[in-house]
C-alpha cells in the first residue's frame, strides 16, 4: 500500500535465529533470556541501574505508580503533549492527572516552570516524557526539585532508549524509567518494555508487581531451586517471555546504530525543509542532550488543511501520522482538561504532522517525502 511508510522493522535474519533458538530451547517462558536481556539493557544504562523486562511500557508505568504507592487523593503531573497511556494509567490508580504545558513551540518537552506552575499540595509524582527521542533538557533540575519536594519522578522513556543528558541516560534521573519496545519503537519487539530504577527496595517491589508479588518464579521450580512460593504483595502478571527477549538483545546490540542513522537522516529532513514554511522542533539542541530521533515532527501553517495535506501524501504512497491528537478531544476525557490550560500544546496539536523514520530508510526515500510534503503546502 506505501511505497513510503512510517516505520519499517530493523529485523534480519539475527531475529529470526533468536526466536528459533528459543522454540527450540523448549522453555518459553520468563527465564534466562530475559535475565540476559535485563543485563544487557542495564549496562546499556550505564550499569547499576535495576531493570526488570515487562509486558509493555504501559504495564510499566502503572507499576510505577503503584510501587511509589499514587492512589485516590492524588494528583500526577504528565505532559498535555504525550500518548493517552500516560494519562490512563494514572486515571486507573484513582488519581488526578493535571497537565503541564509544551516549553515552546520549539521544545516540545516540559521545563521545570511549566511543572513548577502545576505543583500543590497534593502533588505526588511527575511523569516526565522525552518526547520524539529528544531528552527533556531540564530533567536534572526536575530530577532536584522532585527530591527536594519529596515527589515521585517517573521518566516515560517510550520515544528515548539511548537518549542522555549531560553524559547520563534518560531513565536514570528518576525513581523509575519506562521504556516501550512496541513494533514501531526504536527497539521493537512486537509488545514488549522495561522498567529501570536505582533503588534497591523499589526494586524489589518492582519485580513483585511483575509477577503475582510471587518470591520464586515457574524456572526456579523447574530448575529445583525452590519447592514453592510465597507472596509477598498483591501483584500481576506484567512479564515478558523468551521469545520477545532474545529478539531484545539483537535489537539492543543494533540500537546504537540504529539511533545515529536515524540522526543522519533526522539532519537530511532539517537541511531539506530549512527556509521553508515547515518547521521542525528540537532544533540547535546542546551538545550535552543526546537525541534517539525516535520520529520525525514537523509543524505546518495554521491556515493549512492538514487533513487534506496527508491525503495528498497518502495518494503518493506516503504514510504520515500525528503525534499527539489532544487528551481533551477523545470521548474518554470530555470535560476533564481545558486546551485554553495547555496553549502551546493546543497549537502543536492543531498543526502537527508526524513523517516517515527509520534506520533503514535512504536519503532518496527522505527526499521524497519533503518535495512531496512542500508540494501538497503549495
Ligand atoms: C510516550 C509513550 N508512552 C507510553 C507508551 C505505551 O507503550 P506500550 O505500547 O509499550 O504500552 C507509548 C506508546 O506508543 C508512548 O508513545
Amino acid at each position: 500500500m506505501w511505497d513510503i511508510q512510517l516505520f519499517k522493522l530493523n529485523f534480519d535474519q539475527r531475529e529470526i535465529d533468536a526466536v528459533s533458538s528459543v522454540v527450540a530451547g523448549g522453555w518459553l517462558a520468563m527465564g534466562e533470556k530475559v535475565t540476559n536481556f535485563e543485563t544487557q539493557f542495564s549496562q546499556f544504562l550505564g550499569g547499576d541501574v535495576f531493570c526488570s523486562a515487562v509486558a509493555n511500557c504501559t504495564a510499566a508505568l502503572h507499576m510505577g505508580l503503584l510501587a511509589l504507592e499514587v492512589g485516590r487523593g492524588d494528583e500526577v503531573i504528565i505532559p498535555s503533549l504525550t500518548f493517552v497511556a500516560d494519562v490512563n494509567v494514572v486515571n486507573l490508580v484513582g488519581a488526578t492527572p493535571v497537565l503541564a504545558d509544551c516549553t515552546s513551540l520549539k521544545d516540545w518537552n516540559m521545563s521545570v516552570e511549566t511543572i513548577e506552575k502545576q505543583i500543590t499540595p497534593r502533588t505526588k509524582a511527575i511523569i516526565v516524557v522525552h518526547y520524539a527521542g529528544f531528552p527533556c533538557r531540564d530533567i536534572v533540575e526536575i530530577s532536584q526539585l522532585c527530591r527536594e519536594r519529596g515527589i515521585g519522578l517517573i521518566e516515560d522513556v517510550a520515544h528515548a532508549p539511548g537518549a542522555i543528558v549531560n553524559g547520563k541516560a534518560c531513565g536514570t534521573f528518576g525513581d523509575v524509567g519506562c521504556f516501550s519496545f512496541f513494533s514501531n519503537k526504536n527497539l521493537s519487539i512486537g509488545e514488549g518494555g522495561m522498567i529501570s530504577t536505582t533503588n534497591a527496595e523499589l526494586n524489589i517491589k518492582l519485580q513483585l508487581l511483575r509477577c503475582h508479588g510471587m518470591t520464586t518464579l515457574t524456572l526456579d521450580r523447574h530448575k529445583g531451586r525452590a519447592i514453592t512460593y510465597d507472596v509477598a504483595m498483591p501483584g500481576l502478571n506484567y512479564r515478558m517471555d523468551e521469545m520477545r527477549a532474545a529478539i531484545g538483545s539483537v535489537q539492543l546490540d543494533k540500537l546504537p546504530a540504529a539511533n545515529f542513522r536515524r540522526g543522519q537522516l533526522t539532519e537530511r529532513y532539517r537541511s531539506n525543509l530549512r527556509g521553508s514554511s515547515v518547521k521542525i522542533p528540537f532544533d540547535n539542541q546542546p551538545p550535552s542532550l543526546g537525541s534517539v530521533y525516535h520520529i520525525l515532527p514537523v509543524l505546518i501553517p495554521g491556515h493549512v488543511d492538514r487533513v487534506a495535506v496527508i491525503e495528498e501524501l497518502k495518494e503518493k504512497k506516503i504514510q504520515s501520522s500525528i503525534h499527539y491528537p489532544p487528551f481533551w478531544d477523545f470521548t474518554a476525557y470530555q470535560g476533564q482538561f481545558c486546551p485554553n490550560d495547555s496553549p502551546i500544546t493546543a497549537d502543536i496539536c492543531s498543526r502537527q504532522l508526524t513523517l516517515p523514520l527509520f534506520p533503514t530508510m535512504t536519503e532518496d526515500e527522505v527526499d521524497k517525502v519533503c518535495d512531496a510534503l512542500l508540494e501538497a503546502l503549495g
